[in-house]
């Protein structure tokens, strides 16, 4: 795997077909200039544009860009719409009987829903979500599987102007209690499990615990999708059958018009600190960008099967699963299972039997792939594809040349999106008919995407050096806030360092001679493991939950070939430091006791114990010195000022 990770200086230049940018939505690098020029010359008249064009509006707005109260954006704010009637309503009648999703369960089994059946499932459980009193401006928490559900969920939420939190079906129900709390929730949509690999996990026993745990009161419903079959406890009063539920509802439903401002959804992220923030999204500039960017960037046709393999609790799932596809009147796969089962085959047998045309993953499922079975695309027909897209960490030059040939046949443009939970949907990507790629880089900023790479002062640093990547101007689908702290939001994303006004994404990047960008990796406590975002804080917090064992605890993150970072944890025990067997059995311990608290996403790879962590005088741990020994790398830098030096050499050699 050792190729896998090596940083190439890679300077292989890939520009697309001549046929591929005849046909394509934004058709050669002029076309994208073009596009470029016109933000520049009237930045709010190209939104205003885009937004007339690519949204329906049940109010017209007269306003683009409210600026009054930045960073606090506003955009299209005296405008009216809603989400669900963009995805669903207005392609009928004339898409009515288009597949809107081909679902494929974890077992095989297919199901395709057309818009008209997906538009009557979303009326009846919107419906449903109304006669359990759930209104216009009430949280709701979805905690389901990859499932036409979720988006059925998702849009049932949307069409009554509720706001929804979707949760990863692999969160635990510490932090599910966490985000229902945080969020001032009133019912959660869920189901009573999920199949994943031929596994059975449970969702509904989560749900229950969660509840059991407190604070979570305001709770009245919890609406339960039957997947599994398997017995669960329903709470009289308050657990429903989704089956109940639509029992009898109307097959529709007036969708509720809402301002463009109006929170569509709160999705938790990561951040430097132990709490998850709240990331909340509007309805209308939030939909327009993921409608633009399916246009633009995935160069959407009206005969595409797009295929985006992010789970709905994720911003990928919320873009490019639940809206973005529908708004435009795609037809999209969903795919419950995961990528190696039965065999690492599923992926590419996926694409050949329901003729995908558009397929977007992330760089951990191709290197995973890679390495268990490279040759294994060359066994299908992939002959369907024509654009391959990937997200959520930086693609090393190897695995994206492999993407390129044996899954694209050398003939598919490689879109590298570069975006964040926080952006809403792409920013920095090639377009597949217009940029020249170059593997490992995101290329260049969208149009209207305003980005640079400056330094601590907020000087740009210029091309051919790397600093602090920065948004300079607000955009359409930017986070208006993280639910409930305000302040928060503005000392994470426009700090006084950087004068207010430039949004920090908390990525570190450089840009070359041509002004393409190259992601590095993040400059805060955030470590990115295959693709998911977790505060080292937050493990931290996690470990030193475990009152019997943890007296301290310092999490960092390390390269990895597969996960492409992986957490390395620092422990001081209460008791003894252990060692051998014993610290096997408790290294092994406290991995499930953090997969417990926060999710199986966030175990640590190693556990190593000390008597104490490096620390300065003053107390502060030197994290610097930790990574380098969790990196297995000499440490070459100054440690005088180390109040125990002598703790490096046992850190080193424990395991
Ligand atoms: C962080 C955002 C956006 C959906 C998935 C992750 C990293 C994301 C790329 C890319 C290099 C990338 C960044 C970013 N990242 N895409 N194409 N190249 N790095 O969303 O959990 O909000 O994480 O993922 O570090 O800040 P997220």
């Amino acid at each position: 795997m050792q190729h896998i990770i090596s940083v190439l200086q890679e300077n292989r230049i890939f520009p697309p077909s001549p046929e591929f940018v005849r046909g394509a939505n934004v058709s050669g690098m002029d076309a994208y200039r073009t596009l470029c020029a016109e933000a520049e010359r009237d930045f709010e008249g190209y939104w205003a544009r885009l937004a007339r064009e690519f949204l329906s509006w049940h109010k017209p707005f007269t306003k683009t860009l409210d600026e009054s109260n930045a960073p606090f954006f506003r955009w299209f704010h005296d405008g009216e719409l809603n989400a669900s009637y963009n995805c669903l309503d207005r392609h009928l009648p004339a898409l009515a009987d288009k597949v809107a999703i081909i679902f494929e369960s974890d077992d095989g089994t297919v199901t395709r829903t057309t818009y008209r059946e997906l538009h009557r499932e979303v009326c009846r459980f919107a419906n449903a979500l109304k006669s359990i009193g759930v209104k216009t401006g009430d949280r709701v928490i979805v905690y389901m599987p990859m499932s036409v559900q979720a988006v059925v969920a998702m849009q049932a939420c949307a069409r009554i102007g509720a706001t929804h939190s979707v949760v990863f079906g692999g969160f635990s129900a510490k932090s599910l209690q966490e985000r229902i709390i945080d969020a001032g929730a009133c019912a959660v949509i869920t189901a009573d499990g999920q199949f994943r690999g031929g596994r059975e996990i449970p969702l509904k026993p989560v749900v229950d615990e969660a509840l059991a745990m407190g604070g979570c009161e305001a709770i009245s419903k919890v609406l339960v999708y039957q997947r599994t079959g398997s017995a669960v406890a329903m709470a009289a009063n308050r657990d429903v059958w989704w089956e109940d539920a639509v029992a009898g509802q109307a097959e529709t439903c007036d969708p509720v018009w809402v301002n463009a401002e109006h929170p569509l959804f709160i999705l938790y992220t990561s951040g430097s600190t132990g709490k998850p923030k709240g990331i909340q999204h509007s309805t209308g500039g939030y939909l327009l960008w993921t409608a633009v960017t399916m246009k633009w960037v995935f160069d959407n046709r009206p005969e595409d099967v797009f295929w985006c393999t992010a789970d709905v609790g994720w911003v990928t799932g919320h873009s490019y699963v639940c809206y973005g596809p529908l708004a435009v009147g795609g037809t999209e796969v969903i795919f419950e299972g995961v990528p190696t089962y039965p065999d690492a085959g599923r992926f590419w047998k996926i694409c050949q039997d329901h003729r995908v045309t558009v397929f977007y993953t992330a760089p951990t499922a191709i290197r995973s792939l890679i390495k268990a079975g490279g040759d294994l695309p060359g066994k299908y027909d992939l002959s369907s594809l024509r654009v391959l897209g990937t997200v959520g960490e930086p693609i090393n030059p190897e695995a994206w040349i492999w993407y390129n040939e044996a899954v694209g046949g050398g003939r598919c443009p490689i879109v590298d999106t570069w975006w964040q939970t926080e952006t809403g949907g792409h920013m920095i990507t090639p377009l597949p008919g217009a940029t020249p790629t170059k593997p490992g880089s995101a290329t260049l900023p969208l149009p209207g995407i305003i980005a640079d790479i400056v330094d601590e002062a907020g000087e740009p640093v210029g091309r051919g050096k790397g600093g602090i990547l920065v948004i300079k101007r607000p955009w359409p689908s930017m986070l208006r806030t993280i639910w409930g702290d305000p302040e928060r939001y503005r000392k994470t994303y426009f700090p006084e360092e950087f004068k207010g006004k430039y949004y920090l994404a908390g990525d570190g990047a450089s840009m070359d001679e041509e002004g393409y960008f190259r992601i590095v990796g993040r400059i805060d406590d955030v470590l990115n493991v295959s693709g998911h975002r977790l505060g080292t804080m937050e493990i931290e917090s996690a470990l030193v939950a475990n009152t019997k064992l943890v007296a301290e605890a310092a999490v960092v993150g390390r390269p990895d070939d597969l996960t492409g970072e992986a957490i390395v944890a620092f422990v001081v025990t209460k008791g003894p430091r252990p060692t051998g067997e014993e610290a096997l059995k408790m290294a092994r311990e406290l991995r499930e006791w953090v997969a417990k608290e926060i999710g199986p996403i966030a175990r640590p790879k190693d556990i190593r114990f000390g008597d104490n962590l490096p620390k300065t005088r003053s107390g502060k741990i030197m994290r610097r010195l930790l990574r380098a020994i969790a990196k297995g790398e000499e440490i070459t830098q100054d440690v005088s000022t180390l109040e125990n030096p002598a703790i490096l050499e046992q850190l080193k050699g424990s395991v």
